[in-house]
C-alpha cells in the first residue's frame, strides 16, 4: 500500500484537529483510496507548549525549513497564518517537488496568481478549500460541481465573526460592543480584529471566489469593502421593522462581460424571505447563480477545528487520488438498515371523522394505549357540519406505535378518509 507523509507547518487549533483525524481515520484512507496517510512531522513555535493530541518529540520540530525540505514528506499542510514566510515556505515547498493544503486566505489573495502558477511549473498541487467559508466545500462546488456553468452571482455570508455578533445584536438587543465583548470571550476574533471587523476576511475570501468564476485576481484595495462597526442596534431595529435582517454580505456579480465584475463587501438589509437572512450566529452561507442551475445555497460552519479540519482533509484526499489513490471502498458487512419502526419523533395526524360522541375520547385512548402523548390538538367542523378534522400533534413516539395507532383508527366506523400522519422535524 502507498504511504503518503504528510508535514505541517504549524500545529494550532485545526492542525490539531487534521493530525488527529489522519490518524482515528486511518482506515478510512486505506478503505477508500488504498494509501497509507501518515502525519509525520510539524513545525511549530514551541516544543512544549500543551496540545490536545498526543505528541512524540520527534514528530516537532522549530524549523520550517526541515517540512519543505524533508525528504520523505510529500505533502505539506501549510497552517501557520501570516504573508510573506507562509509564502516563502510554500514556495520552497514546491522546487522541492511538494504539494501544498492550505487554509491561508489573506496569503493566496495576495499572491494567488504567483503561487498558483510557481506551483504549476513545478508540477504540484496547490490547494486551498479551507480559505474559504471553512466547512463549507465552495470551492469545490465552484470549480468542480458547478463547471459547466455561467456564475452570474454570488453573495454569501463569508465571515463568522462579524455574523455572530450581528446575530446577538439582532436577538438579544445587545449594542455592537457587548456583542463583541461576547465573541471576544468566545475566541472567535481574530487577533488582528480589524480583519474580522472591517470586512477585510469577507474580502480575502471573495477575491479568491472572483478568481474562481472570472479567472481574474484583483486587488483587494480595488473593491469597495465596509466591515460591522458603524451597525448600530437602532439600525438592527429598524430592519426589523422593514422584516429585513443586517448581514455582512459579500457580493460578486456580473451581468456581462462588458460592464465587469462588481465586487463588494458591505453590511446589507437582507429580506427575511431571502435564505442568506437565516443564516445566523457564526454560520457562513453562500447563494450561488449560474446559467444551468439556477439557483443553489450553501450553509455551514465556516470557522473552527472540525469544520476547517473537514476541509483540509477533501484537499488531502484530493492530493491522494492525484497521486493515483483510489479505490472501490469494500462493502462493509456490517452495515444494516434500522427499522423505521424504531425511529424516534414527534408526528402530524389529520383524522377525519364522523362527528358523533364519544369519537375523540376513542382516539385518544388508541394513542395513550400505544404509549403517544398527545402534545397539541384542535377539531375544525367541516362545511357539510356532520364530519370533523381532529389534527393533532404528539412528543416523541417510536414510528413503529404511530403505524399501530393509524391501523386501529383506520378500523373504525367513525373514520371517513384515510388518515393522515406526517413527522415533525426538529427546530
Ligand atoms: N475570522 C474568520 C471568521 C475565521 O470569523 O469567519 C474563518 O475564516
Amino acid at each position: 500500500m502507498k504511504k503518503i507523509n504528510v508535514g505541517f507547518l504549524g500545529l494550532g487549533t485545526v492542525g490539531q484537529g487534521v493530525w488527529e483525524q489522519l490518524i482515528s481515520k486511518a482506515s478510512v484512507w486505506e478503505n477508500k483510496l488504498d494509501v497509507q496517510i501518515d502525519p509525520k512531522l510539524a513545525a511549530v513555535r514551541s516544543l512544549d507548549k500543551k496540545r490536545d493530541i498526543e505528541l512524540t518529540t520527534e514528530q516537532l520540530t522549530l524549523d520550517k525549513k526541515a517540512i519543505v525540505t524533508h525528504p520523505d514528506i510529500d505533502l505539506v499542510i501549510e497552517l501557520m497564518g501570516g504573508i510573506e514566510e507562509a509564502k516563502e515556505m510554500t514556495l520552497l515547498a514546491f522546487k522541492n517537488g511538494k504539494s501544498v493544503v492550505t487554509a491561508n486566505k489573506a496569503l493566496i489573495c495576495e499572491h494567488g496568481e504567483e503561487l498558483l502558477e510557481a506551483a504549476n511549473r513545478a508540477g504540484v498541487l496547490y490547494l486551498y478549500e479551507a480559505s474559504v467559508a471553512g466547512g463549507i466545500p465552495i470551492i469545490k462546488v465552484v470549480q468542480e460541481a458547478l463547471v459547466g456553468n455561467l456564475i452570474h452571482s454570488i453573495q454569501g455570508i463569508l465571515n463568522g465573526t462579524s455574523n455572530y455578533i450581528l446575530t446577538r445584536m439582532e436577538n438579544e438587543g445587545l449594542s455592537y460592543e457587548e456583542a463583541l465583548g461576547g465573541a471576544r470571550k468566545l475566541g472567535y476574533v481574530e487577533q488582528d480584529e480589524s480583519l474580522d471587523l472591517d470586512g477585510v476576511d469577507a474580502a480575502h475570501k471573495l477575491i479568491i471566489l472572483t478568481y474562481l468564476c472570472f479567472h481574474k485576481w484583483f486587488p483587494i484595495s480595488d473593491i469597495k469593502v465596509e466591515g460591522i462597526r458603524d451597525v448600530a442596534l437602532k439600525d438592527i431595529r429598524a430592519a426589523a421593522r422593514q422584516k429585513h435582517k443586517i448581514k455582512l454580505i459579500a457580493t460578486l456579480r456580473q451581468k456581462d462581460a462588458d460592464e465587469g465584475v462588481h465586487c463588494s463587501v458591505r453590511p446589507s438589509l437582507v429580506p427575511l424571505s431571502n435564505n442568506l437572512a437565516s443564516v445566523d450566529d457564526a454560520f457562513n452561507g453562500i447563494c450561488i447563480q449560474s446559467d444551468i442551475v439556477g439557483t443553489s445555497f450553501l450553509i455551514g460552519r465556516g470557522a473552527g477545528r472540525h469544520p476547517t479540519s473537514s476541509a483540509v482533509l477533501s484537499d488531502i484526499v484530493d492530493y491522494c487520488r492525484n497521486q493515483g489513490g483510489r479505490k472501490i471502498p469494500e462493502s462493509d458487512t456490517e452495515q444494516k438498515l434500522a427499522p423505521s419502526s424504531s425511529i424516534a419523533q414527534p408526528y402530524y395526524m389529520r383524522i377525519e371523522v364522523e362527528d358523533t360522541k364519544g369519537v375523540l375520547s376513542e382516539i385518544t385512548q388508541i394513542l395513550s394505549s400505544n404509549d403517544i402523548s398527545i402534545s397539541t390538538i384542535e377539531q375544525e367542523m367541516n362545511s357539510d357540519q356532520d364530519t370533523a378534522s381532529i389534527m393533532l400533534t404528539t412528543h416523541e413516539c417510536l414510528d413503529g406505535n404511530i403505524d399501530k395507532v393509524k391501523s386501529e383508527i383506520s378500523e373504525k366506523s367513525f373514520l371517513k378518509e384515510k388518515v393522515v400522519v406526517f413527522p415533525i422535524l426538529p427546530a
